[in-house]
């Protein structure tokens, strides 16, 4: 048992889908998020800068005596896991190995089991993490990467069920459709909530929803480690590093309308 809170983050409100999903799996955990809105998006990035911006953000996080952090971000995951894991002595997770492990179960049972689909931002593609975890469980298969970067402003824009969401799942999928893809791992926060969008066109494809799969992975890490806290709380804190207009929307788009507050936190350690 250890009450104190597991510390989430992600470079904007996306990474809420990480902890609606811990929230349903670990009703008693306390959970503080932060959102990097005001530096949103980590996709077009150097993969520098979003290191600097992890370990800022993990700083914080640390400060606020958290037991594990959960990078909810597949950009961040990809750049910054390792350096956060080699500098911290608490355990930090990233949706990308645990993206990568559920869908090589589903590969084995596909009927095109040596193949696997990502779609992710073009830092998450360029760093290639989801093919070397991939290949470090089972090197024969092979992965098939396109960077879906549309797909995260048409999310943001509300757009989720839209004939143009539907025309920009074509135009990233359909080669790799083509060439047998038929487990496709939804490699960014934004992409679980054009799950339907994707289904409508593909409905043979089967998606891999990476926050769903770190969620269940941190449950079984607390156990494993006695650092549960299942009578908890179950608070949820919610900081941005920017409130605009459209903050409220997004929220309720990623994490449903409870009436949570999120207020303004500037974290940048150059200001
Ligand atoms: N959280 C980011 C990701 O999962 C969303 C996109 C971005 O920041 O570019 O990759």
């Amino acid at each position: 048992m250890d009450p104190r809170p597991i510390g989430v983050f992600d470079s904007g409100v996306g990474g809420l889908t990480v902890c609606k999903a811990m929230k349903d799996i670990m009703p008693g955990e306390h959970i503080i998020y932060f959102g990097d809105t005001g530096r949103f998006p980590y996709g077009t990035r150097s993969i520098e800068t979003i290191i600097r911006y992890s370990r800022e953000i993990t700083e914080y996080l640390k400060s606020r005596d958290v037991k594990m952090i959960v990078i909810a971000c597949n950009t961040s995951s990809a750049a910054a896991l390792d350096v956060l894991r080699r500098e911290n002595d608490i355990p930090v997770l990233g949706v990308i190995d645990a993206g990568a492990r559920a869908a090589c179960k589903k590969a084995e049972m596909a009927p095109h089991g040596d193949l696997i689909g990502v779609i992710a931002t073009r830092a998450t593609v360029k760093s290639e993490s989801y093919v070397k975890a991939v290949h470090s469980i089972s090197p024969r298969i092979k992965v098939l990467q396109r960077h879906a970067t549309i797909f995260v402003s048409l999310t943001e824009e509300g757009w989720i069920d839209e004939e143009v969401t539907r025309l920009a799942a074509k135009k990233y999928i359909q080669d790799i459709f083509d060439e047998g893809v038929r487990v496709l791992v939804l490699g960014c926060t934004h992409f679980p909530l054009l799950k339907k969008a994707i289904k409508d066109v593909y409905p043979d494809i089967e998606l891999v929803d990476s926050g769903i799969e770190v969620a269940w992975e941190a449950q079984r890490i607390l156990a494993e480690k006695s650092l549960e806290n299942s009578g908890g709380d179950g608070g949820i804190e919610l900081y941005t590093s920017d409130i605009t207009d459209s903050m409220e929307r997004l929220k309720e788009l990623f994490f449903g309308n409870n009436g949570t507050k999120i207020s303004k936190l500037i974290i940048d350690s150059r200001i």
